[in-house]
């Protein structure tokens, strides 16, 4: 056992979890309770099963990065050992053998702060005691609006076993209170969101030396990879993206399959996870080294407009206002390259403005736990919201596409920028990469 760590990555304390129970404990209706499951090992074909991702929500609110794991939360509970119970998956020799010892009681209590610590056998038996003293039972779901819900998750299946178990109980939505309140990241969440974006920069830093004529988009991929494993962090927070000439032009490129040309840009969109945080990164490098003066000037343009957007976000600002202000500095960048004209713009249609023909995606994201994390859109922007900026200008007659993603802190007056550190300005890339 002496060599049994549980975790690859630092975990962040019992007491940032204790205080996001709290904080969604206050949020409840009086004699209610709140249940929460982890993600299942989702299967591929025979016995085959993708590595385990637990699901952001019980991961916020206890830290447990392990399977078969369920919170219950009721504050109102008679007894107060009722009011916050874990139950997690049994651990037993036969399982410690094959696998590695899961979360004892012992450790599962240290983690999380969590006092009532049960095997997830007992749920069902649990729960139903405990439902005799409520009245209304919250359950979560997936209202992300780029969510393709076709899977069934535990969550799903569970809750519809909850449905049909307790027709005449009142049910509540746990997600948007866990859209305001994951929304906002805490001190400890930011020093782990600063790591996976430490460890994103040293990977970009081992591909500055990597690029050269030749190289496939594949093994600039691995060399991300081999500096993430290296650190600490499990992989990629998403599906990167290493998309050289035309191939930076399609925004979901991820075959990553294609050799890198001189006088092309490589457009990389890449993030560690650490702790499984994300960071979400896009730099676009020279394939020789040197940018073309067309391919610079595209490259500052974007990077005006980075610059730009970040100054825009402030708390109190509105996501969608700022959309349409972002827009307004891209429309006049791409008048400056020639790529759209005054009369477009004089004549462009509201609902999809001339800008779009080169800028077609959205300029930030809330990020966190989760790459696309979750927040209130519609609401005003607060301090502590963590958003990427990332605006990109696509010429697909140019086999160009450039893109510059950073990912910054909301503060009370303006926004620290996660990534600050870097390399970002087009002469810092050709340096570095001649260094
Ligand atoms: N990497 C996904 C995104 O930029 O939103
Ligand atoms: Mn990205
Ligand atoms: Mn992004």
């Amino acid at each position: 056992m002496r060599y049994l760590r549980f975790m690859r990555y630092q975990p962040l304390s019992a007491d940032l979890y204790k205080a996001n129970r709290a904080k969604f404990a206050a949020q409840m209706k009086p004699r209610s309770i709140a249940v929460f499951f982890s993600n299942d090992i989702y299967p591929t074909s025979a016995d085959g099963t993708l590595p385990f991702k637990q699901a952001s929500d019980i991961l916020w609110l206890t830290g447990v990065d392990q399977e078969e794991t369920v919170l219950v939360l009721f504050p109102d509970a008679h007894n107060p050992s009722d009011r916050e119970i874990l139950f997690t998956l049994e651990t037993n020799e036969e399982l410690a053998i094959w696998e590695g010892a899961k979360l004892d009681r012992t450790r599962a209590t240290a983690a999380t702060g969590i006092t009532n610590i049960q095997w997830t056998t007992a749920f069902e038996r649990t729960f139903h005691r405990l439902m005799a003293e409520a009245d209304a039972l919250y359950l979560n779901d997936n209202p992300h609006t780029r969510a393709r819900n076709i899977v069934q998750t535990r969550t799903d299946r569970e809750n519809a076993g909850l449905r049909a178990n307790y027709p005449n109980y009142e049910f509540e939505r746990s997600a948007p209170i866990l859209y305001s309140l994951r929304a906002i990241k805490s001190q400890e969440e930011v020093d782990q969101m600063q790591r996976a974006c430490d460890i994103t920069k040293a990977g970009f830093e081992r591909v500055l030396q990597f690029v050269k004529p030749g190289v496939m988009e594949y093994e600039i991929e691995a060399e991300f990879m081999h500096e993430f494993l290296r650190r600490g962090s499990r992989g990629f927070a998403y599906t990167p993206i290493i998309g050289s000439g035309f191939n930076a032009c399609v925004l979901h490129y991820i075959e990553n399959s294609a050799e890198c040309k001189a006088g092309d840009v490589i457009l990389m969109d890449v993030g560690a996870e650490y702790g499984n945080y994300a960071a979400d990164m896009t730099r676009c490098v020279p394939v020789s080294g040197k940018f073309t003066d067309r391919q610079r000037a595209v490259y500052n343009a974007v990077l005006s407009v980075m610059r730009g957007a970040m100054n825009l976000l402030k708390p109190g600002v509105s996501l969608h206002d700022y959309h349409v202000q972002v827009g307004e500095l891209m429309t006049k960048e791409l008048l400056d390259l020639g790529l759209i004209t005054a009369d477009e713009v004089a004549n462009e249609n509201p609902a999809w403005p001339a800008y779009k023909k080169y800028f077609m995606h959205g300029t930030s994201h809330f990020i966190g736990l989760d790459v696309h994390d979750v927040g209130h859109w519609h609401e005003p922007i607060q301090a502590g919201h963590v958003f990427t900026v990332e605006p990109g200008i696509y010429i697909r007659e140019e086999n160009l596409g450039i893109r510059l993603e950073n990912d910054i802190l909301i503060t009370e007056d303006g926004y620290v920028d996660l990534m600050g550190q870097i390399p970002l300005e087009a002469d810092e890339i050709e340096a570095m990469m001649a260094g």
